[in-house]
């Protein structure tokens, strides 16, 4: 969240039940001293239904606007946001064959000199910790996502992802094609989870 700049307009690219766009509300309060207007933005009817019930259940909550679309195709202005943040949907929008595209839609709805951040899950740095992490995702993960979501746990859909998320110079390729400048990969904690950041 350091990284968040001060700013009035976010957009939350595939905000599934809101915790990023909450947690956007929260930080601007508690940092900035201003409450943002976030909106937050999924492909899914009933992730937004999840999210808007989340809201409800807490008065105190600032209440994003939820728009129900996706990420292609943006029903926004352009040039009408700041920052464009977005939390583990990077690797499905590059399965879904959309990353371009979507990438092409956030440089055109952000403003000049807006950012964009974006947090994912990918595979550590360190050969040995990324040899544990391969293990632990073949084992570990699928055990205890079948224990808790049985049939519903996707499989192999989640350890596949990262393992096929684009090389860091092939994703630069598509961020810089787009328009942006300054496009940067972060990693954290030995690189389970990395932050895309990039400038318009
Ligand atoms: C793993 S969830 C992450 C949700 C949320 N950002 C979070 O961190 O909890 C991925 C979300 O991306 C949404 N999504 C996938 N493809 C999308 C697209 N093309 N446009 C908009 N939303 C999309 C899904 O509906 C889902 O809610």
């Amino acid at each position: 969240m350091k990284e968040l700049p001060s700013c009035r307009k976010i957009l939350d690219l595939g905000a599934g039940t809101g915790d990023l766009s909450f947690l956007t509300i929260e930080y601007c309060q508690k940092q900035y001293g201003h409450e943002p207007f976030v909106v937050g933005v999924d492909l899914s009817h009933e992730m937004l239904a999840e999210a808007k019930s989340i809201a409800r259940a807490d008065p105190k909550r600032k209440m994003p606007e939820w728009i129900q679309a996706s990420a292609e195709a943006l029903p926004c202005g352009s040039a009408g946001f700041e920052v464009v943040v977005s939390s583990f949907v990077l690797r499905n929008l590059q399965r879904a064959g959309v990353l371009r595209a979507c990438v092409a839609e956030t440089f055109r709805v952000l403003q000049k000199d807006g950012c964009l951040l974006w947090i994912d899950l990918t595979k550590p740095v360190f050969l040995p910790f990324r040899c544990l992490h391969s293990i632990y995702m073949n084992t570990v993960v699928p055990l205890v996502g079948r224990l808790i979501f049985g049939k519903k746990w996707p499989g192999a859909y989640l350890k596949t992802s990262i393992d096929e998320l684009l090389p860091a110079d092939q994703l630069t390729q598509i961020f810089l094609s787009c328009g942006f400048s300054c496009f940067e990969i972060r990693p954290y904690y030995g690189g389970l989870v990395s932050l895309f950041m990039a400038k318009k």
